[in-house]
């Protein structure tokens, strides 16, 4: 994630299939990508404990974001989180690239297990998990925050088996 990245995020957050699948604040402003640059992603790759990635096309044109958090107490787990720019939704490019970053992941730091965690009902997000290899595990209730208190949640992982 760099700077040059900023306006485009803005722009992805103020959709509003991200403003209704995720928990971005809402209106999002530029301060609010500025901070989570600096707060959440440069201080998470410092810390080790998360990875923040944008996908680009050729040109170095924002398509999307897509990271790995490590969890925490549980350093073999991760969590993957993800948003395509609207322009760019429907060509596939978030299953490749959560391919590549669970690959990085089982490979590179060790991981034994990443998970895929939506709200009931994003059906997308859900496809490209299914398309990136995630089994598909169940309902967990009320087990992510909302804008308007707790969400029931698809759960679907990978593990590092999976891959061979
Ligand atoms: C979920 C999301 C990241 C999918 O990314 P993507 O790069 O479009 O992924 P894909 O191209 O594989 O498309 C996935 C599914 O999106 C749906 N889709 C296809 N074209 C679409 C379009 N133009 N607009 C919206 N959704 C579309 C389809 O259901 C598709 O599944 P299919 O391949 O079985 O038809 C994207 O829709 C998004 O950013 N949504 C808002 C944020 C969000 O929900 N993040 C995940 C939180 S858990």
């Amino acid at each position: 994630m760099e700077d040059r990245d900023l306006d485009a995020i803005v722009a992805t957050c103020r959709d509003p299939e991200t403003i209704r699948w995720t928990t971005v604040p809402d209106p999002y402003q530029r301060d609010h990508a500025e901070g989570f640059k600096r707060d959440f992603a440069e201080a998470a790759w410092a810390r080790g404990t998360g990875a923040y990635f944008t996908i680009a096309d050729a040109d170095d044109r924002y398509l999307g974001s897509v990271d790995l958090r490590v969890a925490a107490g549980d350093p073999l787990r991760g969590d993957v989180g993800f948003m395509t720019a609207p322009h760019a939704r429907g060509r596939g490019y978030l299953p490749a690239a959560l391919v590549a970053l669970t690959t990085w992941g089982f490979t590179t730091l060790g991981l034994a297990r990443v998970e895929w965690r939506a709200l009931v009902g994003n059906t997308a997000s859900r496809r490209v998990a299914e398309k990136a290899g995630f089994a598909f595990e169940g309902t967990a209730r009320g087990a992510l925050a909302t804008r308007d208190g707790r969400g029931d949640t698809w759960v679907a992982a990978l593990l590092a088996e999976d891959l061979t």
